[in-house]
């Protein structure tokens, strides 16, 4: 979900943009006004990851899927492979994707445990000739989340945070790159944020398309073709309303309690069940199933009925799952707690 004041925002602003008399849909991108609000959306990002100047902000289109390919023709550098943590559905697709630039080393994976625990960095088979090192810091299906940032040991460590980034405070100096689809925490679908050491640039595999590459984009600031205007407009209001809630450490803080919240009403129920061993939970994507399984349709029907929606599980794992991101009040949180505690009562 997306904050409701930013809504109602887009929503005033829908006819008329800064008196413009049109939608910012309908303003030119090299207009003046439009580019103010580019450079301020870089701006307020810069300010809540704390940016440090080395780095390039990249506003860009494709999706994280996009960045899967992306990442290692940019970051290759001559070199011939690249290292990959598998925590589950996502890594593998980036892994897969990788596959077609270089040879993929599987430093560490979690298929022991069915990918609900994340292996212990002593235990990863290390290798030093990677170009860099990716892992998937928050596994959005499978509810699993790095909370502290590995140590790539001089490699250049590169994260996808779709589904966590701006979650939490960030040590933006540890990596080499960052990459996250907009449409989590920061806006709706059709932009996506990457943000890239500026000496990691300039080494693009030839065949590169221009979109992709990182030099060429950082640039034109993001403009080497059309960008997605009306996503990069919702993302700078999301950034403008995260940087009123207090930024990065008080959404942290909120978002500790709901996570708390709903695990513990599950932890403390025999009928609700999470599968992730604690240590490695998700604090905005999570999954629970019925044991004994049957009343799954009861429940997301009755659920929908009191107002609480897209709590199916994704299609690959089933059960179901409360994705929790920044927009996501406590109280809401709460609702889905008193919701499954009364199920129980009547079902369990
Ligand atoms: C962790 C993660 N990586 C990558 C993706 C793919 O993102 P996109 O649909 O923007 O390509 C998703 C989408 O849900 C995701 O959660």
């Amino acid at each position: 979900m997306l904050p409701a004041a930013v809504l109602q925002q887009a929503r005033d602003e829908i006819l008329d943009w800064q008196g413009s008399l049109m939608s910012v849909m309908e303003v030119s991108h090299r207009s003046a006004p439009y580019q103010s609000l580019a450079q301020k959306a870089e701006a307020d990002l810069r300010q809540l990851l704390s940016v440090p100047s080395e780095y390039q902000v990249l506003f860009l289109q494709g999706g994280a899927t996009g960045q899967f390919a992306a990442i290692p023709m940019n970051l290759l550098r001559k070199r011939t492979k690249v290292a990959y943590v598998n925590t589950g559905i996502w890594s593998q697709k980036a892994m897969a994707e990788a596959q077609h630039f270089a040879k993929v080393v599987e430093v560490a994976s979690g298929a022991s445990s069915g990918f609900c625990h994340i292996p212990a960095e002593q235990d990863w088979h290390r290798d030093e000739g990677s170009a860099y090192l990716h892992y998937t810091s928050n596994e959005t299906i499978g509810g699993v989340e790095f909370h502290s940032i590995p140590d790539s040991l001089g490699i250049p460590l590169v994260s996808d945070m779709s589904s966590d980034l701006l979650s939490r405070p960030l040590d933006v100096s540890r990596f080499g790159l960052i990459y996250a689809g907009a449409q989590k925490n920061m806006g709706p679908a059709g932009v996506t944020v990457v943000i890239v050491r500026e000496d990691l640039l300039g080494s693009a595999i030839r065949e590169t398309p221009s979109i992709l590459n990182y030099s060429l984009q950082a640039a034109e600031k993001s403009m080497l073709n059309t960008p997605p205007t009306y996503a990069w407009y919702l993302l700078g209001l999301v950034l403008e309303w995260l940087i009123q809630q207090g930024g990065l450490e008080a959404i942290a803080e909120v978002n500790q309690e709901k996570a708390e919240t709903l695990y513990r009403a599950i932890d403390d129920s025999s009928f609700f069940h999470n599968p992730v061993v604690p240590s490695c939970r998700s604090q905005m994507n999570i999954p629970f199933a019925i044991t004994p399984p049957g009343l799954e349709s009861s429940f997301l029907l009755e659920a929908k009925k009191v107002g609480l929606v897209n709590l199916e599980g994704h299609r690959s794992v089933g059960g179901f799952r409360a994705s929790i991101y920044n927009a996501m009040p406590l109280s809401g949180v709460k609702a889905l707690v008193d919701f499954m505690v009364d199920f129980e009562r009547r079902y369990g």
